[in-house]
């Protein structure tokens, strides 16, 4: 069990920090996917659809949001799941923050807790960091991962398990396609970690031999086959954007047309998975190159559910690390 994995939980294993979804048990991961569930959206006779109430149950607490890296989803999700538990959010805006004048992410934290945070959101391109930070604070402050270099993503795995588990009834026997640029994607080792400690057993890894994983790096098994073969009994089926920031030479970037070819996930192709196989993307999608637009709007697509369930599921992991603290 790793550094990240060991520090997240108390003595008595109870979550305190958020930083990776390796080492949480199946029953750790079924109470925040349950207490999450309790905060998602409620279809209406009329066909709408009712938010929870707003809470406080998270009144007298601040949460701070650092994004060293874009986001749209994971950041605006993070703060309205915050406001709607009643907490106060401070949205540190890094491009005026000290950070330009070489401060650490730990000083940065370590001035801010000083302030009176004490829940920090944190997305990074540098592995290691929630880590560094989580290390740093003292008793009573959390640290949640909300994205760090190719390391993993776990409230981004919680809500594709959330998602998962709205329209399947269980996720033993399911056969999950995760296809894209693997090798770069925290996204994916946290879903197949998740889907893994979930009773999954049957992840495939789908990518170009230059943008697979590193061996063991992310559980399931790696396709030598094509996209068509893998796709074939297809319950999942997740595509993932070529994650060019992450490349050290632009040089390795694929043909993004020989790139739709191979990999994209097309009408076509969706025909050989499972009729009723769920189309995911994490977002931010590159239409037209892993993934066509009938498909990413078409009647299999739960995206935007996943961007729903981003919101819930962000309001159980803060609820459920502060509880270590107050009455939540
Ligand atoms: N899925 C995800 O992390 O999206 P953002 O980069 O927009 O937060």
């Amino acid at each position: 069990m790793d550094d990240a994995s060991n520090i997240q939980r108390t003595v008595d294993g109870k979550l305190r920090h958020l930083l990776t979804l390796d080492g949480l048990s199946r029953s750790a991961i079924t109470e925040l996917l349950d207490r999450a569930a309790s905060w998602q959206y409620r279809e209406r006779k009329d066909g709408g659809k009712s938010r929870p109430d707003k809470s406080d149950k998270l009144a007298g607490r601040t949460v701070a949001n650092l994004f060293f890296e874009a986001s749209t989803r994971t950041r605006a999700s993070f703060e309205l799941a915050a406001r709607r538990l009643g907490a106060d959010v401070l949205n540190l805006d890094i491009q005026r923050s000290s950070h330009q004048k070489g401060e650490t992410i730990v000083d940065t934290v370590i001035t801010l807790e000083a302030m009176g945070v004490d829940t920090f959101v944190i997305r990074t391109s540098s592995a290691g960091a929630s880590l560094a930070v989580a290390r740093s604070v003292g008793a009573g402050v959390n640290v949640l991962n909300a994205g760090e270099g190719n390391l993993s993503h776990p409230t981004q795995g919680l809500l594709d398990l959330l998602t998962i588990r709205n329209h399947k009834r269980d996720f033993e026997g399911l056969r999950a396609v995760i296809v894209g640029d693997i090798k770069h994607s925290r996204v994916a080792r946290s879903a197949a970690t998740g889907l893994a400690t979930m009773g999954v057993t049957d992840i495939r890894l789908c990518a170009p031999p230059s943008l697979r994983p590193a061996d063991g790096s992310v559980p399931g098994e790696v396709v030598d086959g094509s996209l068509d073969d893998a796709l074939n009994g297809a319950d999942i089926v997740m595509a993932l954007r070529i994650q060019k920031e992450r490349f050290v030479d632009d040089d390795q970037l694929p043909d993004l047309k020989a790139y739709h070819e191979q990999y994209g996930i097309t009408s076509r192709r969706l025909e050989i998975a499972n009729r009723d196989a769920l189309v995911m993307h994490p977002g931010p999608m590159n239409r037209g190159v892993e993934i066509d637009d009938a498909v990413a709007d078409g009647p299999q697509s739960v995206i935007r559910e996943q961007v729903a369930s981003g919101v819930a599921v962000r309001m159980a992991v803060l609820q459920s690390v502060a509880a270590l603290d107050v009455s939540a």
